[in-house]
């Protein structure tokens, strides 16, 4: 029996063993508890409120997690968030503008996410699985597509444009023989062949059958030959990166257009380059987009519906669970002795009970600063002295370049293996840079345009000059159009378009900013200049079409997502392994917890958090009425 094998048995005993313990616990009375956040929490009972799971932040992983433990499990949720809109990086946002002739025009903007598969069509991804096991499967209607346009050196002489089409061998007898040869498109069937083995637990083991935690493996149980498939493959190929199928030893890719194309898909996942992105998730993806019938998915009426649909499913139901917008959290409390979550003391200074648990699902390095007692800061640092410890950044300069490490920097400290050390250490790749526009669109032939753009700057292989590829610095733009697809997100004869470099914006030219300065506004202005042009190889007049624009810079992701350093999320090497604590009663979700960055990932997350709050006993009979539902 390998090592592997024998390490995973034990955990399923360990597992039935703590699923005996769950059984006595519930019958013991809770401790009596000592609020620790006392320079804010007062006495008075009404600045008390009760609730059986606290929720910090309504990101999806938060609002996921929350629409399951209220709309399954019966628990009274409340879930706070700072900003005044549920969604997180999500979130969709109105602006009204004025006119021509004075009158209202109301545009529906995307913040973030546009580009999702697997939600209109089965398998599905974890968000349509969530939503379908909280019954509201109904409340957002998918538009499918399949294909998007790309356009290298926009706007230059070389001009280059071509088309992604989705499903079996549009892609490969396209534009990958066209631009990497016969021996692009032979390489590329063998890479799909040897990475398919990655993708059965995903398609197979269902979003509401993980947990986190010690017991992760009951439930998984049901799904034996999946489990055992994954367990076969090992841990590094289910937490693995891509490496070892980009460079060896399981295959190399030699085909340089090859390289860069599998470089430009991960960096949308992860931010990184392919060899330092997920194996599991490439290999989902490679699987996914070229299916029979596959398709990408825009939900009718913006991101926002999506959102809409799980804050719904947090508060149906009579049981009183609420999303509480602008509600700021400052501590999540814990008993003395640090050792078990009791509930959460907010900005206004009322205190939260939370009689069965908190989930977290603030940004990993915010873990930190969300604890005042000292006790329950130990428990995090497994007792090891606190210290300060340093965030490293995939974006780095070298030679008066940014450019973005290709391999995972060192940690000082490599034996900490403290949960706070793993959040506090995590790399944070990079930031955003955002052009939201509204325009004028008389004239213009929307059925002609695609919903979607991936706009490349400098080429798909990037500038040879500075050898940066596909993942260099604002080179990889996205253009999203969803107005091709969705009239309804703009008045009659207007549009919203939505340009971003996703994740290849550099925190370090913003730091320290004052974002009222003159200075902050220039360089908004000109570091968008790549964006308009992004725009302009799409829509040529769209400046003087423009009836309102706004750039969002890494400093606007840092204060209004309370995203640290505006980063798209932990490197795929750092991702926690899953959302457990050791602190009882306090499990986290979101993008820094495995499977990591991404609306389906951080779905699974909160999905994980929310059955780690119930018996696995209490999953076990979920997972029987779903399956007599059909629902899975
Ligand atoms: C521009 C952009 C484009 C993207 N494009 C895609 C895409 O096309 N496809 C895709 O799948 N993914 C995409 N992603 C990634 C995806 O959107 C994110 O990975 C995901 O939404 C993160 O969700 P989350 O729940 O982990 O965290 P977040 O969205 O960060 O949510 C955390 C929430 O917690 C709140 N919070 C933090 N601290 C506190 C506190 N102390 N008190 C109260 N509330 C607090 C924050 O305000 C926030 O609302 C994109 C991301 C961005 C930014
Ligand atoms: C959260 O919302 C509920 C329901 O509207 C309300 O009773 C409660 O006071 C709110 N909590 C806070 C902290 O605002």
């Amino acid at each position: 029996m390998s090592a592997f094998l024998k390490a995973v048995l034990f955990q399923v005993i360990v597992s039935f063993i703590c699923l005996a313990e769950g059984f006595t616990t519930s019958y013991t009375k809770l401790s009596s508890r000592n609020s620790h956040c006392i320079q804010f929490s007062t006495a008075n009972d009404e600045d008390v409120e009760n609730v059986d799971i606290a929720i910090v932040g309504a990101g999806i992983g938060g609002l996921c997690a929350g629409a399951i433990l209220n709309t399954l499990y019966n628990k009274k949720v409340g879930i706070y968030e700072s900003h005044y809109l549920p969604g997180g990086c999500a979130h969709a946002f109105p602006r009204i503008v004025k006119g021509k002739d004075g009158e209202k025009l109301e545009f529906n903007f995307d913040s973030g996410p546009t580009i999702v598969l697997g939600c209109s069509k089965k398998p599905y991804n974890p968000l349509r699985q969530v939503l379908n096991a909280i019954g509201l499967s109904d409340e957002v209607e998918w538009i499918p597509y399949e294909a998007w346009g790309m356009v290298e050196y926009p706007k230059e002489e070389n001009e280059l444009r071509w088309r992604v089409e989705l499903g079996q061998k549009r892609f490969q007898e396209g534009p990958l023989t066209l631009f990497g040869g016969e021996n692009a498109k032979a390489e590329f069937e063998a890479l799909r062949k040897e990475t398919m083995p990655l993708v059965s637990g995903a398609v197979e083991i269902p979003a509401m059958a993980m947990r986190s935690g010690d017991s992760a493996l009951i439930p998984l149980l049901r799904y034996l030959p999946a489990l055992i498939g994954l367990i076969q493959q090992g841990e590094e190929a289910t937490q693995g990166t891509f490496a070892p199928y980009m460079d060896g030893p399981k295959f190399v890719v030699k085909n340089q257009w090859l390289r860069d194309w599998l470089d430009a898909l991960a960096f949308s996942l992860s931010g990184l380059p392919a060899s330092r992105t997920s194996a599991a998730a490439m290999a989902y993806v490679l699987y996914d987009m070229h299916r029979e019938g596959a398709a990408l998915d825009y939900p009718k009426g913006g991101l926002g519906k999506v959102i809409d649909a799980l804050v719904k499913g947090v508060e149906q139901g009579g049981l009183g669970s609420k999303v509480n917008l602008s509600n700021h959290v400052e501590c999540i409390d814990t008993t003395s002795d640090g050792r078990q979550a009791t509930g959460l003391i907010l900005q206004s200074g009322k205190r939260v009970n939370a009689k069965e648990g908190v989930i977290c699902n603030a940004p990993v390095w915010s873990l930190r600063k969300l604890f005042k007692n000292e006790n329950a800061i130990q428990v995090l640092n497994s007792n090891l002295k606190e210290k300060e410890r340093n965030t490293r950044q995939t974006w780095i300069t070298k030679g008066g370049a940014n450019i973005i490490r290709t391999k995972r920097p060192s940690v000082e400290d490599e034996d900490d293996e403290s949960l706070l050390a793993k959040c506090e250490t995590s790399e944070q790749t990079g930031s955003f840079l955002h052009l939201h526009v509204a325009l004028d669109a008389e004239g213009i032939d929307l059925d002609g345009l695609e919903a979607h753009y991936t706009v490349m700057d400098r080429g798909l292989k990037g500038s040879d000059l500075e050898h940066d590829g596909p993942c260099g610095e604002l080179n990889m733009i996205a253009v999203s159009n969803p107005c091709v697809l969705d009239r309804s997100l703009a008045p009659e004869g207007y549009i919203v378009v939505h340009a971003y470099g996703a994740g290849n914006e550099p925190y370090h030219v913003w730091e320290g900013l004052d974002r009222r300065s003159e200075e902050y506004n220039d360089l908004k202005e000109s570091r968008a200049e790549v964006l308009w042009k992004a725009i302009e190889s799409i829509i040529p007049d769209a400046r003087s079409r423009t009836v309102s624009y706004e750039i969002g810079s890494p400093l606007t992701h840092e204060r209004f997502l309370r995203r640290p350093s505006g980063t798209y999320g932990s490197a795929t090497e750092d991702y926690l392994k899953d959302g457990r604590t050791p602190i009882k009663k306090l499990v986290l979700c979101g993008d820094g917890v495995f499977p990591g960055i991404g609306v389906p990932a951080v779905a699974l997350s909160g999905s994980s958090a929310a059955n780690a709050m119930v018996s696995p006993w209490s999953q076990w009979q979920c997972l029987d009425f779903l399956k007599a539902k059909e629902i899975i």
